[in-house]
C-alpha cells in the first residue's frame, strides 16, 4: 500500500479519529486533525483558540478562514510531502475547493475519499459513553445532535464532489475497531 492523500469523511463520531490513528501508524504519514489542532489552541487560548471556542462548544463550524490557514501551514511541513490523513477537514465546499488549489501549488493531491458510514443513534449512544470519560465541551446530546445537522447541510455533500472525481470508497463503520480499520486497509488498496 503506497502511501498517499487521504480525506477522511463521516459523521461526528463515526470514528475518524481512532481510524486515523491506526492508518497513519500503518502509511508511515501524518495524520492532520482540524478538530485536534483546534483544541489544542482553545487550551492554549491562542487567538485562534479565543475566537473558535464558543463556535465549537456550540456544535458549529469555525470560519473557513482560520481553519484553512491552519490545514495549510501544516500541510505545507516535510513530513506531509509523502502523504497524509485528514480527519475533519475540508468540511465544506469552499475547504474542499481551497485545499484543492492548496495541494496543488505545493505538487500534492487527495487520491482517496474513505467515507465511514455510521447509524445516527449508535454513534450518539458512543459520544454520550465518550463525555462521561473524557468530558469533551461538544459531547452532551444537545450540541452532538447539532454537529450531526451541520455535518448532514455543510459536509455531506463533499461525498458528491470527490465522487464526480471517483475518489470515493464507502467504509461500514460500525463494526468493532480492528474490522473497521481492514477494511479501510482493504478499501485503499482496492482504490
Ligand atoms: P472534530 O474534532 O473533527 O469532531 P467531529 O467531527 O465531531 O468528530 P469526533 O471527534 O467527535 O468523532 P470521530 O469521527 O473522530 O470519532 P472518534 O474516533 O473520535 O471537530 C470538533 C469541532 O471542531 C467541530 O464541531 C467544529 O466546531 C470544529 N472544527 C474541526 N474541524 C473543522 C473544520 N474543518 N471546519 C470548521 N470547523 C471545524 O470516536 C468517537 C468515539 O467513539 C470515541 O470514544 C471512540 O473511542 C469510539 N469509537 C470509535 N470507533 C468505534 C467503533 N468502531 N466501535 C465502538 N466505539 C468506537
Amino acid at each position: 500500500m503506497s502511501s498517499r492523500g487521504i480525506v477522511l469523511l463521516g459523521a461526528p463520531g463515526a470514528g475518524k479519529g481512532t481510524q486515523a490513528v491506526l492508518l497513519a501508524k500503518k502509511l508511515g504519514v501524518p495524520h492532520i486533525s482540524t478538530g485536534d489542532m483546534l483544541r489544542a489552541a482553545v487550551a492554549a487560548q491562542s487567538p485562534v483558540g479565543l475566537k473558535a471556542k464558543a463556535v465549537m462548544d456550540a456544535g458549529q463550524l469555525v470560519s473557513d478562514e482560520i481553519v484553512i490557514g491552519i490545514a495549510e501551514e501544516r500541510l505545507k511541513a516535510d513530513d506531509a510531502a509523502d502523504g497524509f490523513i485528514l480527519d475533519g477537514f475540508p468540511r465544506t465546499l469552499g475547504q474542499a475547493e481551497a485545499l484543492d488549489r492548496l495541494l496543488e501549488g505545493i505538487g500534492l493531491r487527495i487520491d482517496c475519499c474513505l467515507a465511514i458510514t455510521v447509524d445516527t443513534e449508535g454513534i450518539v449512544k458512543r459520544l454520550l459513553k465518550r463525555a462521561e470519560i473524557e468530558g469533551r465541551a461538544d459531547d452532551n446530546e444537545a450540541t452532538i445532535r447539532e454537529r450531526m445537522r451541520v455535518y448532514a447541510v455543510e459536509t455531506e455533500p463533499l461525498l458528491g464532489y470527490y465522487a464526480a472525481r471517483s475518489l470515493v470508497r464507502e467504509v461500514p463503520g460500525m463494526d468493532s475497531v480492528p474490522e473497521v480499520s481492514d477494511a479501510m486497509v482493504a478499501a485503499l488498496e482496492a482504490a
